[in-house]
């Protein structure tokens, strides 16, 4: 019998579709799951006259693959993965590829490289993202690793992902080590970063213009159509139209408390660690945060009674205002994520392809939009762009949102209604654009209580200063002598 291409070891949902993926492109595959009763399931049911070989151990699997072997773990993220590379290693041989495609943090994947690699084998974490669907019919894939295990492993990769119009694969190799999984950890954020500022334009829409779903969902169909064109936007408007079985929209009947599995945490505290203002990705991590404490909010909501909101002015005018604010927001924070993703490249040796990853996330993700396609256009057309506000198609975008995005989020605090992505990206954009910033007082009070001194305007960068500031506080700086 014909051995696999590939081996596919964990048949949850994502893994039993990417198998089901993989077998509609031409590929043989072997699986294992621990729980081997599901192998057998799966051989009998949606895998039955496939070319796929069911196996029950991981002996047996290694047996059926071609080498160089490549093994495909789609288990839970964590101790398991570490746990199942452990069990693989006795099996498998020098130049084998053990592929990680779960949602691992990626200093983890940082460390199995290495230790994978030290055994001799080559190591590939890559982020798939799509959901079942998208593990089906075509996933966003983010392979990083043993550049070595690429050629191999290419090929499968770029005919199971997603395509976009002209043909182009939304996969390709994106570094060394745990960058698969890095930049898959800022897709996430950035995820969350979309889906705050369409709720929040949700939120203006429905408590400050008194909308109603079927109204929104109008809104949301005309957007659709044009800059904001986006899956995100595309399934809000569906969500906005369903009713429920008494005929009533059903969003109206669902808690307003959101969860969340971890990933913008993970990439909030990236940027923190990097230094990098990431801040309407951290609003959107904690917005869930706040809204998690229902109960809270309700019994504050009875201590400080507002005022009805009241708008007076033209409401047509004012949500091609918040169509503005959330296009300029959603550039900010494209703009904060690839800063990240730049700093993070140099922190860790990463020759990352700006453009590349445009691409990758244009298509079969959940933050895939027509509007990924300008992102790549600005990185192709200059690589060292340090920041996607400095482009100049984003920068003549940009002049023509800024009124509206004021007037947005003036209104929206004017009335009370919290907009804390839209206002966190518009406080970004005045700060990256201001030449004074209030610091030099900041720069003082860090002198004054601690002798951390501070550069000056009207001396050289690099030359550091310590004031005396009550006459006994001594001419001794924390870092520095200055006589
Ligand atoms: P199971 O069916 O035996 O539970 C998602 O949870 C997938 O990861 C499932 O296929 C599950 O296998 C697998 N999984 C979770 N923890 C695992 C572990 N420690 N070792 C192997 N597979 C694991």
């Amino acid at each position: 019998m014909k051995k696999a291409d590939i081996g596919l070891i964990g048949l949850a949902v994502m893994g039993e579709n990417l198998v089901m993926n993989m077998e509609s492109k031409g590929f043989t595959v072997a699986v294992y799951n621990r729980t081997v009763a599901k192998v057998d399931a799966f051989i009998a049911g949606r895998a039955a006259g496939k070319n796929i070989i069911g196996t029950h151990s991981l002996a047996e699997l290694a047996e059926n693959l071609e080498k160089p072997r490549k093994v495909m773990m789609m288990v839970k993220a964590g101790d398991a993965v570490d746990a199942m590379i452990e069990q693989l290693l006795p099996y498998l041989e020098e130049g084998d590829i053990i592929i990680d495609g779960g949602n691992s943090h990626f200093p983890d994947t940082i460390r199995r490289t290495a230790y994978v690699e030290s055994k001799g084998l080559l190591y590939i974490g890559t982020g798939v993202s799509g959901g079942e669907e998208g593990a089906l019919k075509g996933p966003s894939m983010m392979p990083g690793g043993s550049p070595a295990a690429w050629p191999f492993v290419k090929p499968i990769f770029q005919a199971i992902c997603a395509h976009v119009e002209d043909g182009s694969a939304c996969c390709d190799w994106v570094g060394e080590n745990g960058a698969g999984h890095f930049v898959k950890m800022v897709h996430n954020g950035i995820e969350y970063g979309d889906m705050q500022l369409i709720c929040e334009a949700y939120q203006l829409m429905r408590d400050l213009l008194g909308m109603t779903p079927d109204e929104m969902h109008e809104v949301f169909a005309e957007w659709n159509k044009g800059e904001l064109d986006s899956y995100l936007v595309e399934i809000t408007r569906d969500i906005l139209a369903y009713k429920d079985e008494d005929g009533k929209p059903i969003v109206d009947k669902i808690l307003d408390t959101a969860g969340q599995k971890g990933t913008g945490k993970w990439t909030g505290i990236a940027a923190l660690d990097e230094g990098v203002p990431l801040t309407l990705i951290g609003e959107s991590v904690f917005a869930r945060c706040l809204s998690a404490m229902k109960d809270e909010r309700v019994a504050a909501s009875k201590v400080f009674t507002k005022k009805a909101p009241n708008f007076t002015g033209d409401k047509k005018a004012f949500i091609e205002d918040i169509r503005k604010a959330l296009y300029a927001s959603k550039i900010i924070s494209y703009a904060q994520g690839y800063t990240l993703m730049r700093a993070a490249a140099k922190t860790y040796g990463w020759n990352l392809n700006y453009g590349g990853i445009a691409l990758m996330w244009r298509g079969g993700c959940i933050i895939r939009s027509v509007f990924l396609g300008k992102i790549k256009e600005a990185f192709d057309a200059n690589p060292a762009l340090s920041n996607l506000l400095l482009d100049p198609y984003f920068q003549g975008v940009i002049e023509t949102l800024t009124d509206s995005w004021r007037n947005v989020v003036a209104e929206a605090v004017k009335n009370g209604i919290p907009t804390p992505a839209f206002a966190a990206a518009l406080s970004y954009f005045d700060g990256y654009t201001c030449e004074f910033l209030p610091a030099n007082l900041l720069q003082a009070q860090r002198d004054y209580f601690g002798a951390h001194t501070y550069e000056r305007l009207d001396h050289a960068r690099g030359e550091f200063f310590h004031t005396n500031w009550t006459g006994h506080g001594g001419n001794t700086s924390a870092s520095t002598y200055v006589v």
